[in-house]
């Protein structure tokens, strides 16, 4: 892993002014916040910074503004949630950069925190403007990025400033980089990935970057049943990407070459029509899919077969569930999966890590989210980080 600047590495900063990027992309619903788990994520390292006396300034984008104002996604909508998760009064900037962030930094007492406009009501945020980081940069003493989950991005807020600002990792960056780290980086061996998903062409750098580095690679959902048609595997009704049969076999030669064995289900539940607990209910073998039947999870056997793998394993890393788990019982063998996999960690046999948005709900839903070794909040960046691409915003950081 690359070595990078923590809160550790701070001195004294009573006083001084702290840049900090946060990820406060949050769900919204009539205005109001649904979901606070990534202002729960920055909390540590904003009270911390705000203990030891820095001024505290929350950058975040919010949407996807493209340059202009748009009241609707200011950040000053995410204030009252702000302050409710961290239990402080926050102030709100209407700015970036210029004389009214200095006359609003000029009004804080040291240990207050403010947050300021969605970056992305600038175009050069997302063009990495120098220019504008400086801008910015100019208010302030130092710059802590905590958004691994914007570090996908390189934008003036999650990579410039930390070229023109002395830049340490926030603690949830810290905590991040560390599992992923031990997940992929320098993991325990065996190694095992869980991809699913609906469909191979979103995930398909994932898939070519993990079989060459996992001993074990489960492959479920939707993208199985490529997988399945490449192996001339009549796959029905199923959702499945025919035109990327040879990318799949292509792969799944990488994987042998590599020493990855690869894992498709060879029992399947199957149905007409997708609904919950749907009369058409059934589950077979593979090689018994009807031509008017679609597979929507993998079966009972398959599943336990997996656990035993998993069983094998010293590291897990997952993302994407294994069948259509948000309808009954479409989630079975995603939950059974699931409680194998929390089980070994809660044993100490075994390291897992997940990410990305459908597989935090789909573990929320099998109950054992908070039994594996860490969970990471990101979407587009945990699956980067997945393809084995350096993240801009992490780069930067390194000292
Ligand atoms: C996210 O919500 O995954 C991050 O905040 C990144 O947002 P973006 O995809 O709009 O860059």
């Amino acid at each position: 892993m690359t070595a990078f600047k923590t809160l550790d590495d701070l001195g004294d900063v009573t006083g001084k002014v702290a840049l900090v990027r946060v990820d406060l992309n949050l769900p919204m619903q009539d205005g109001a916040v649904t979901d606070d788990t990534r202002i729960r994520a920055a909390a540590p390292t904003i009270l911390e910074l705000s203990e030891k006396g820095a001024k505290v300034l929350l950058l975040a984008h919010f949407g996807r503004p493209k340059g202009e104002r748009v009241s609707t996604q200011s950040l000053s909508m995410v204030v009252g949630a702000v302050e409710k998760t961290l239990g402080k009064e926050v102030m709100f900037v209407p700015e970036i950069a210029g004389d009214v962030v200095k006359q609003a930094v000029g009004i804080l007492r040291a240990g207050d925190i403010a947050i300021l406009e969605n970056t992305r009501f600038w175009k050069g945020e997302e063009k990495n403007d120098p220019e504008l980081a400086k801008a910015i940069a100019a208010n302030a003493d130092f710059y802590v990025n905590d958004a691994f989950s914007a570090a996908h991005r390189a934008h003036a807020t999650t990579e410039g400033l930390a070229h023109v600002l002395p830049a340490y990792a926030g603690r949830s960056m810290q905590a991040e980089l560390e599992a992923l780290d031990k997940a992929l980086g320098a993991p325990e061996k065996p190694v095992a990935a869980v991809v699913g998903g609906a469909k191979v062409s979103s995930k398909l750098d994932v898939l070519k970057h993990l079989v060459t580095q996992v001993d074990h690679l489960i492959i479920g959902g939707g993208m199985a049943n490529t997988f399945l048609a490449a192996k001339g595997v009549d796959v029905g009704k199923s959702l499945c990407e025919h035109d990327l049969t040879d990318t799949a076999n292509a792969i799944l030669a990488t994987a042998d070459a590599s020493g990855c064995t690869v894992h498709l289900p060879y029992d399947v539940v199957v149905s007409k029509e997708f609904a919950a607990n749907p009369p058409s209910l059934r589950t077979c073998n593979v090689h018994e899919v009807a031509a008017d039947e679609m597979i929507l999870d993998a079966g009972p056997a398959a599943a336990e077969t997996l656990g035993d793998v998993l069983k094998t394993c010293r590291t897990l890393v997952w993302n994407g569930p294994l069948g259509a788990f948000e309808m009954a019982p479409f989630d079975a063998a995603t939950v059974a999966l699931a409680k194998t996999a929390a089980a070994l960690t809660a044993e100490g046999s075994l390291i897992s890590v997940a990410g990305g948005g459908d597989t935090v709900a789909a573990l929320n839903h099998a109950g054992v989210a908070q039994d594996f070794t860490y969970i990471s909040t990101a979407g587009g960046a945990f699956l980067e980080w997945m393809e084995g691409k350096e993240l801009p915003g992490v780069a930067a950081l390194s000292a």
